[in-house]
């Protein structure tokens, strides 16, 4: 019989059985697979398990803090935050190509992530040997089924791990789809924030800034993403659209006129869509009162936003995300 008690129970008990008495260290994203992974550990092996969380200065506000404080707070979870913001910035100065952008953020997330690791082991000691994944079904199944262990090879080690150290892997959630996810995270006692936010990517911010990623369009995003998400919510419209992009088009500019002059600004897009799986989409048909009130409350509240735009493209052509 499937019940979220069930699966907990046993899960509890596997990775009881795993990691006897060494250490276990799992990365948080800020999203549910990872947090529901890490919960489910925490509960089995408590002050065994360490997370990390490499902030990299392109979560929507208020989500580090959620990881920082609110998951925290519900798992009495070890947690060691990486602030690395100054970092991804330096490292994204100047780079306007989407696929340019998305490989500086993977590959300086594996720099700060192993160099985080590294410290942990060097305070820790060697019986830290457990890598925890948030790997689900979904996940397995197109990925043809292997694993085991993580090999972490030297080619991309800059901290000081030794080579080819080999971890292996606790993925608690391999069963489990989307859905039973969110049940064991609610049994779990996490923020209802947590266990329902919708998909985000990733890279972040960083790639719905759709020109260079600064500091200062970041927070003018973070802002008019935070007023998108309010009014959804507000509306009761989170669990019919799957997601909602909002993207600075930062190279753009258009003729605006607020207050008693004339403006030069930035458009805003919203891409609500509606989908099963993300293969493919379908723009969500939003009430226009909710979409004036976003409209009116971006354009009233944030700087250098003169215009909203709505993104009415299925996907297939356009892809969910504008980069
Ligand atoms: P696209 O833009 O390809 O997005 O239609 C499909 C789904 O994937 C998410 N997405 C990502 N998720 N890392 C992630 O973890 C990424 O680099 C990434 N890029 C896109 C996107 O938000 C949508 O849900």
């Amino acid at each position: 019989d499937w019940t979220t008690g069930n699966v907990i129970e046993e899960q509890v008990a596997a990775i009881r059985e795993q990691v006897g008495d060494r250490r276990a260290i799992c990365g948080l994203s800020g999203g549910v697979d990872s947090a529901v992974a890490a919960a489910l550990v925490q509960k089995a092996i408590g002050s065994q398990l360490t997370c990390v969380y490499v902030d990299h200065g392109l979560m929507r506000k208020g989500e580090t803090e959620q990881v920082e404080k609110d998951f925290v707070a519900a798992t009495g979870v070890q947690l060691k935050v990486v602030d690395a913001e100054e970092r991804f910035l330096n490292a994204l100065k100047g780079v306007s190509d989407p696929e340019e952008k998305r490989k500086i953020i993977g590959r300086e997330f594996i720099r700060v992530f192993e160099q985080a690791q590294a410290e942990i082991i060097a305070d820790e000691g060697p019986e830290v040997a457990f890598l925890v994944q948030g790997t689900l079904y979904p996940d397995v199944v197109e990925s043809g089924g292997g694993t085991g262990t993580a090999n972490i090879k030297s080619h991309h080690n800059v901290g000081g791990l030794p080579e080819d150290l080999e971890f292996q892997l606790i993925e608690p959630l391999r069963k489990l789809f989307k859905d039973e996810v969110r049940m064991v995270g609610q049994e779990l006692g996490l923020p209802e924030e947590i266990v329902q936010r919708q998909p985000f990517p990733g890279p972040g911010l960083g790639i719905r800034i759709v020109g260079e990623v600064t500091k200062d369009r970041l927070d003018l995003l973070r802002d008019a993403d935070a007023i998108a998400r309010e009014e959804l919510t507000a509306a009761g419209l989170d669990r019919e659209i799957w997601q909602c992009p909002v993207v600075l088009l930062a190279d753009v500019r258009s003729v605006g006129v607020q207050g008693d002059g004339r403006t030069y600004g930035h458009p805003i897009v919203l891409r609500p869509v509606s989908s099963e799986d993300a293969m493919t989409a379908d723009w969500s048909r939003l009430p226009y009162d909710v979409l004036a009130k976003i409209s009116t409350r971006i354009t009233n509240e944030v700087r250098d936003v003169n215009r909203v735009v709505v993104d009415v493209t299925s996907k297939p052509p356009g892809t969910i995300e504008w980069e």
